[in-house]
């Protein structure tokens, strides 16, 4: 049977985007932007983005859309060596890890959603009279198990229906309706008292940390991008796998980034104008879980509306959670799928049916929990995008600024090369920094000796790119 592709274009950057915006935009970004000083941390995240998250971003697809496999496969195949194909294999298992954690949350927000659909029929959610205690008991245990397994149901159902007539359809519907009813709750959030406290929480520019933090917040900036963006996992690699036609993967992973960071930003002007206006204090419930579900169930329980506000956000929520959870499980799938011609069915039975445990012990287990969605998924996505970076820049060469050019146009040609050595090079470094500091690594070895080290790496690199396949 022939390999599927997506049917249109719009297709494709839908469902990457749908993959990118998920938890980590909505729970996350809104509260690492707040804390980490405001604008200006958005300033540096922006800047990432951009430098590291982009030129990654477009590594993935190069990959993906020259072998037309999943990362085993196509390692494999464009390295014309077996080790590759290892390399591409930890994908499989950073989907599984990533997808464990992420249906146990994307569990309690279908609770949530249920709860508060059931309440606009009449009476309250159950959270609105002690949201802590509230969550507190539906995050662990039987109950975060049992939605758990309702999720990864959905899941499973909609990456069974395959590439157009599942995933591409799926976001299809989803990701407007996720713009839209976000834009409409921004637009109501405005008219609440007290909403310009919230935006000034959220978007006051604090220059120090630039001047003085800056080492300090690299790190999580660079963590925000990789995982909002869905790199290092395979995904983008599976996604750029079924591109038939040549188009501008340039444009396309540009738009993709720019919807990606859009909708992290609008909910940010949902949330903080939201909790301000009820006088709740965001810095009170921290980053954890607790600040989408305890702050926010806190005010929503004092809205006027607050019952079909609360539908209408955890609605959004799960829309963005679910395209997301999708490309996680496509990954394993299209390996099972591509590497052994199993039916798609089979493998989504059987990969769906091991993530059933592993997020079963996740859900009963918190410590588990927090070690697979902190420790495990950052080591993996860092390592993982490594890997592909080096393996674009070192393996492909030419090749891979022969697929970055195709379909983009003249200045596509033009930034073929400046790319290659940004990924080959600057961004594996810029990784490995980053992932040193999370092992609590000191790496602030001082701003000149740093730039020196790259200047000295770089120049190494630079020579060792000149190879038979290179292009420098
Ligand atoms: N980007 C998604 C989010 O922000 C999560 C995600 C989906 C992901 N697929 C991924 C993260 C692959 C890393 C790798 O919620």
């Amino acid at each position: 049977m022939a390999r599927e592709t997506w049917a249109t274009r719009l297709g494709f950057i839908l469902a990457a985007v749908g993959s990118a915006v998920g938890l980590g935009n909505i729970w996350r970004f809104p509260w690492q932007t707040a804390e980490n000083g405001g604008s200006a941390f958005l300033v540096v995240y922006l800047g990432i983005v951009l430098l590291v998250g982009v030129p990654g971003l477009l590594g993935e697809f190069v990959i993906g859309r020259r072998a037309n496999k999943s990362p085993v496969g196509a390692l494999r195949e464009l390295s014309g060596s077996k080790r590759w194909g290892f390399v591409g294999a930890f994908s499989v298992i950073t989907g599984l890890s990533l997808l464990s954690f992420y249906s146990v949350v994307g569990g309690w927000i279908l609770r949530y959603l249920l709860e508060s659909g059931a309440a606009v029929l009449g009476g309250n959610p159950a959270y609105f009279t002690n949201p802590g205690q509230y969550f507190g008991g539906v995050s662990a245990g039987t109950d975060a198990a049992l939605f758990h397994l309702l999720f990864l149901g959905l899941t499973g159902l909609i990456v069974l229906a395959g590439i157009r007539k599942g995933i591409e359809l799926g976001t299809k519907v989803m990701m407007p309706a996720v713009l839209v009813l976000l834009l409409a709750l921004a637009g109501w959030a405005a008219t609440q008292p007290n909403a310009a406290a919230g935006y000034a929480f959220f978007l006051r520019f604090d220059p120090s940390v630039i001047t003085e933090n800056f080492f300090a917040i690299l790190g999580p900036a660079a963590g925000q991008a990789l995982f909002t963006l869905s790199l290092g996992a395979g995904t983008m690699v599976t996604y750029s796998s079924y591109l038939g036609e040549d188009r501008s993967l340039p444009l396309d992973g540009s738009a993709i980034a720019v919807l990606n960071t859009s909708v992290g930003v609008i909910t940010g002007l949902v949330v903080f104008p939201l909790l301000f206006s009820q006088g709740i204090d965001p810095t009170a419930t921290g980053t954890g879980p607790g600040a989408l579900f305890v702050g926010l169930a806190g005010a929503f329980s004092q809205l006027p509306a607050g019952t079909l506000i609360a539908t209408t956000f955890f609605a959004v929520v799960t829309l963005a959670a679910l395209s997301s959870s999708i490309s996680m499980l496509e990954i394993p799938v299209a390996f099972l799928v591509d590497e052994y011609g199993v039916s798609r069915r089979a493998a989504v039975l059987g990969m769906a049916g091991i993530v059933a445990v592993t997020g079963t012990v996740c859900a009963f287990n918190p410590g588990i929990f927090s070690f697979v969605a902190g420790t495990l998924v950052n080591i993996l996505l860092t390592t993982g995008l490594v890997a592909f970076l080096l393996f674009v820049g070192w393996v492909m060469g030419r090749d891979a600024i022969e697929e970055f050019s195709s379909g983009a146009g003249s200045l596509g040609r033009r930034l073929g090369t400046p790319w290659l050595f940004a990924v080959g090079v600057v961004l594996p470094l810029f990784l490995v920094f980053t992932l040193l500091t999370h092992f609590g690594v000191d790496t602030n070895i001082g701003f000149w000796p740093t730039v020196g080290l790259t200047v000295v790496a770089s120049v190494a690199a630079f020579l060792g790119l000149r190879q038979p396949n290179s292009v420098v």
